[in-house]
């Protein structure tokens, strides 16, 4: 009766993780949800006032499908991300950036065709290539982001329809593609003439240091898709995203569009283009990197004080996410049923990993706890790994 792309087709473990952690006495790092306290509130509202004032119905009605013109020329001109030299014409907004992976799925992903990615990669893009049953081949990849090396042995045996890579402080390991790496990766690109797409949630979301040149800005329209959305950076609620690309690209990502939902909502695009016009956007995002950094660096704390010695785990420099490694042989899952039972959640890292590998791992969230509450959760984890495996 169903199509046969959705025979093969389950419910995300992490999804099943958060309908437990929804229960208020549950202390949770295992959502990727931005701080909805840290959400500016008053200037999206005052936003919401002005721009009614300003284009009344306008704000109300269908409107193209690329989006609002005056957002995508904001996105072109660099204004919210890293963007290098493009137009209004090479931007499409999308309904969140998992739409943008949605779009170019059906794009480019036949039966069988082969998708390169990062291992550990982003779950709703895995989920996505899977609809369209896509073969997913993931390549090594250490602290500095996917190993080149790893990459061009692979494509001495296969060619990928698509290589999919999140360069800043990737979900799920916090890791980032260095600056080497993004040099060795566009002249691979560019000889092997791939097409890549490069999500990029968190760029915005950096801590300290100079941020690194994207890999659309450095290899071009030919070879890469960059993709951003406003999720991390104002409220996930907006559904507000977008895809860079080359103009053919977007030529063709607009007629899938058309055929998926005619159009990005046009209050929300509105809302976003009227508050980077507050210019409180800038503002807005200096406090999140420093609130953020904050809890980075209390979870760091904590975990230094009650994880045992033999668990070690990384300082992303940016981004929503840390990274855990369990003792060799150790199961994140076995653990996570303790902690649960103990009222503290995290996503088992094997989930992230399409060859099944990673059961030592552990994702930690810190940007939806306080304070208080990652002292106290870091600290109930301690004690279940010690009870656990010591
Ligand atoms: C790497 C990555 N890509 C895309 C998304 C989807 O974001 P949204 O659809 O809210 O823009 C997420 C959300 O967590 C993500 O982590």
């Amino acid at each position: 009766m169903y199509a046969e792309r959705v025979a093969g087709l389950k419910s995300s473990a992490i999804r099943e993780i958060l309908k437990i952690t929804a229960r208020p006495e549950v202390i949770s790092f295992a959502g990727g949800l931005p701080a909805p306290e840290l959400f500016p509130v008053k200037d999206i509202s005052d936003a919401a006032q002005k721009l009614f004032l300003k284009y009344g119905s306008t704000v109300l009605q269908y409107s193209i499908t690329e989006g609002i013109l005056p957002l995508r020329e904001k996105i072109a001109s660099g204004f919210h991300s890293d963007t290098g030299t493009i137009g209004a014409d090479n931007v499409l907004i999308t309904q969140g950036s998992q739409q943008g992976l949605d779009l170019l799925s059906k794009l480019f992903i036949d039966k069988g065709s082969v998708i390169f990615t990062e291992n550990p990669s982003y779950l709703g893009a895995l989920q996505s290539f899977q609809l369209f049953r896509g073969d997913i081949v993931p390549i090594a990849s250490d602290e500095n982001g996917i190993r080149p090396n790893d990459l061009l042995e692979r494509l001495r045996r296969k060619r990928p329809a698509l290589l999919y890579l999140m360069p800043n402080f990737q979900n799920p390991s916090g890791s980032s593609l260095s600056l080497e790496r993004r040099r060795k990766l566009i002249e691979i690109v560019s000889s092997h003439d791939l097409i890549v797409i490069e999500d990029d949630p968190y760029g915005e979301l950096l801590f300290k240091g100079e941020r690194l040149p994207s890999l659309f800005a450095l290899g071009g329209s030919r070879n890469f898709i960059y993709m951003s959305s406003f999720s991390k950076t104002v409220a996930p609620g907006l559904r507000v995203a977008y895809v860079l690309a080359d103009e053919e690209i977007i030529s063709k990502l607009v007629i899938i569009k058309q055929g998926t939902d005619l159009q990005t909502n046009t209050i929300g695009q509105y809302l976003v283009d009227e508050y980077l016009e507050s210019g409180k956007y800038f503002t807005h995002i200096e406090n999140l990197r420093k609130m953020y950094a904050l809890r980075r660096d209390c979870m760091l704390s904590a975990m230094k004080r009650h994880f045992p010695e033999a668990v070690t785990w990384n300082c992303p420099s940016g981004g929503m996410f840390l990274w855990v490694k369990l003792p060799e042989g150790e199961d994140a899952r076995r653990l996570l049923d303790r902690c649960l039972r103990r009222n503290v959640a995290f996503v088992p890292g094997q989930e992230f990993f399409p060859d099944g590998s990673g059961e030592n791992t552990i994702r930690l969230n810190f940007s939806n706890a306080s304070i208080e509450k990652i002292e106290e959760g870091i600290g109930r984890m301690g004690e279940v790994m010690r009870e656990t495996f010591l």
